[in-house]
């Protein structure tokens, strides 16, 4: 049986001690004491170090390591190392290298250089996990597993034979047989039907577009690959040590993994966060509230950020003074309940020489960025008994679909313009200048606790879905949808009989045609009755839409389609169902978030200034935790809800007002 976990909020980062000599580990953790650190991700990148040759293994380095953790009170986050197979591995192995779509096989010499259908890597992983589990099954210092590192990050696909056959398999375990898969596909067109399974092909490099279907389908195949290989470590660990959680960092919002199929085979979800610096807080907010939602609500960790510059960037600054304070502590705003670096002690050699670490080249604890590294884990250490394990509870989604992501964004027309992660991105920062909690769900999800629900761009509806967002509607719930949606089913075969398909009774409209303009090409939304009243731009993409039950609240302003239905609003049940058939301004979208939720009833936390973001975490005993961040560098005045609260950072009383100082936050316990 697993406890929970963590029983602390947790600090710390990846730690690297192979690449030091043994003298400096002493200093290390006399360093993270300093800092506060109480976890550290060891062995991510040690396959080299742990198997000398072809099943000869050596544990000395670990053992060691291991102990002086387990000595110095710090846990470890213990990684299966199988990111990056030893040289003497891919001389052996030569197909594990991976193939890219124009069939080039990449090479050894950097990292994740394996293909995930091969067999040999496989079973040479499967091997080092056993080992790697059954050894440190008691140990003390074992807190997690960590699986593989960022999954699909380098090689986000193979093209290779063996995928080949592997995709063959998958295509047969889903379609049963062979006019199944033709239909599917719809490989009328163009000639391209198969007549035996052999046949099939991923779909690499062709004169001309690829089939649709496969192209979808190959997606999927990868992600399941993916998983695979996560799910073959992870069963070892669980069989061997049942009681200790397993992760595997996640790369935010990454279009090749779909995180919603995955998040039930793990334990925590973790993920990295490399915001640029021009990254707006909203941002980093989505990417949380993303991972957050991964497991209902469960804390997620932050695995790795950096305390100042990156290296991978075209440019990299620095992180301005003040934000890994406050970034961390907006990851905990978020719900996680934990926060690491990349890494601890910066490389002497290597890619990332110039990565920064909370530990520099310089090697002490006297420089800004350690400095500033220690200050959020001594604030985390102080307010974890009140927070962790404490939980935000949202009455607003967003619906987010990785199927329809592929879908939408391999289109042989209508646009190239379209971007789905934007178009999600958009609605969210709408409702997040709300200061709302926001989750961001699959379409499949049970939707009834949520006030409102927005669905951008959802051009595929998989069986079921449609169904779910009526029985949401007509049970009371505020839903909005936008332009191109409702188009295709999971074949991305278009729904006849007139869009928005499976949505057109929801939604009360028919799409006659859908316009998708030119960089340039623009229009106005006018909107005649309060509190909307007004004209706003919108650009990207236009519709022709017809009522069949809706009312316009918004028409066009210009072209064919003036005085046309730009957005509209259709009663259904006990529930609304919006329809939004541009790109609207941020402006619009912004005072349509709040005339939703107030319509609605969603909680707003507090009106605060701009760039001010309020959130707020419940505990069991019921007693809530407010986080007031200032992401502006000047100071902010904030009225507080009724009561009086104590600061968890300094013990200080609050009630009414305060003035938050330019890039400061304030946990606000409520008494
Ligand atoms: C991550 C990776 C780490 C390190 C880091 C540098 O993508 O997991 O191993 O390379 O980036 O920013």
């Amino acid at each position: 049986m697993q406890k929970p976990f963590p029983s602390t909020i947790l600090y710390g980062a990846d730690y690297n001690p192979e690449q030091w000599p043994e003298s400096v580990w002493q200093e290390d953790m006399r360093l993270m004491k300093v800092a506060r650190v109480n976890i550290v991700t060891i062995n991510v990148f040690s396959w080299a170090l742990l198997e000398l040759a072809p099943d000869e293994y050596t544990f000395g380095q670990l053992d060691r390591i291991m102990e002086m953790l387990a000595e110095h009170g710090i846990a470890a986050d213990l990684a299966t190392a199988t990111a990056t197979p030893p040289t003497w591995m891919s001389r052996m192995y030569p197909d594990m290298w991976p193939v890219t779509r124009d069939g080039k096989r990449l090479s050894y010499g950097s990292r994740q250089h394996y293909c995930p259908n091969s067999h040999d890597y496989r079973r040479k992983a499967g091997a080092l996990v056993r080992r790697l589990a059954e050894r440190y099954r008691e140990h003390p210092a074992l807190a997690m597993w960590h699986v593989n590192n960022e999954y699909g990050d380098h090689v986000k696909a193979c093209y290779c034979d063996g995928c080949a056959v592997a995709f063959r398999r998958w295509l047969m375990a889903r379609y049963t047989w062979l006019p199944e898969l033709n239909d599917a596909w719809s490989t009328s067109f163009w000639s391209q039907r198969y007549f035996d399974w052999e046949d099939v092909m991923p779909p690499r490099l062709t004169p001309a577009g690829n089939n649709p279907g496969q192209m979808l389908d190959y997606q999927r195949f990868m992600s399941d690959s993916l998983l695979e290989c996560y799910r073959l470590e992870a069963n070892v660990l669980r069989e061997v040590t049942p009681a200790i959680p397993i992760t595997t960092n996640f790369i935010v919002a990454f279009k090749p993994v779909d995180y919603f199929s995955w998040a039930r085979h793990i334990d925590v979800i973790s993920f990295d966060l490399y915001p640029r610096n021009t990254t707006p807080p909203w941002e980093n907010a989505f990417r949380h509230d993303l991972m957050r939602s991964l497991k209902n609500g469960q804390p997620h960790l932050v695995m790795e950020q950096t305390p100042g510059q990156l290296n991978w960037m075209e440019q990299n600054p620095h992180k301005r003074p003040g934000r890994i304070r406050l970034q961390s502590l907006q990851a905990v705003a978020h719900g996680a309940d934990g926060v690491l670096y990349f890494q601890w002690r910066q490389s002497q050699g290597g890619a990332e020489k110039f990565h920064s670490a909370i530990v520099p080249h310089e090697g002490s604890e006297r420089g800004r960025i350690f400095r500033q590294a220690a200050q959020p884990g001594a604030e985390l250490e102080r307010i974890a008994p009140d927070v962790v394990g404490s939980r935000i509870r949202a009455e607003v989604a967003i619906v987010m679909d990785w199927h329809n992501w592929w879908a939408v964004e391999y289109l042989p027309g209508p646009s190239d313009r379209l971007r789905y992660l934007e178009q999600v991105k958009r609605w969210y920062a709408a409702l997040h200048g709300l200061n709302v909690a926001i989750d961001i769900v699959a379409p499949e999800h049970d939707l009834s606790q949520y006030r409102v629900v927005i669905a951008p761009l959802l051009y595929m509806l998989k069986a079921g879905v449609a169904q779910n967002l009526e029985r949401y509607v007509t049970a009371g719930g505020t839903l909005l949808t936008t332009f191109f949606s409702g188009i295709v089913d999971e074949h991305d075969r278009v729904t006849l009989g007139g869009y928005p398909g499976e949505l057109r009774k929801l939604l009360g409209i028919y799409v006659e045609e859908f316009d998708p303009w030119t960089e340039g090409m623009s229009n106005e939304v006018i909107i005649a009755d309060e509190p909307l009243r007004g004209k706003y731009a919108c650009d990207l993409w236009g519709e022709v839409v017809h009522l069949e039950g809706a009312r316009a609240l918004g028409v066009f302003a210009r072209d064919y389609y003036a005085h046309g239905p730009a957005l509209t609003v259709n009663r259904s049940g006990e529930g609304r169902a919006y329809y939004v058939a541009t790109q609207v301004s941020d402006e619009l979208a912004s005072k349509l978030a709040r005339m939703l939720c107030q319509q609605a009833g969603v909680e707003l936390l507090m009106e605060v200034a701009e760039g001010v973001e309020v959130t707020r975490r419940a505990r069991s005993d019921g007693r809530k935790v407010y986080f007031i961040l200032n992401h502006n560098d000047s100071p902010a005045p904030v009225t507080l809800p009724q009561g009086r609260f104590t600061s968890l950072l300094d013990g200080l009383d609050f009630s009414e007002q305060l003035v938050i100082a330019g890039r400061d936050a304030l946990i606000l316990l409520e008494k």
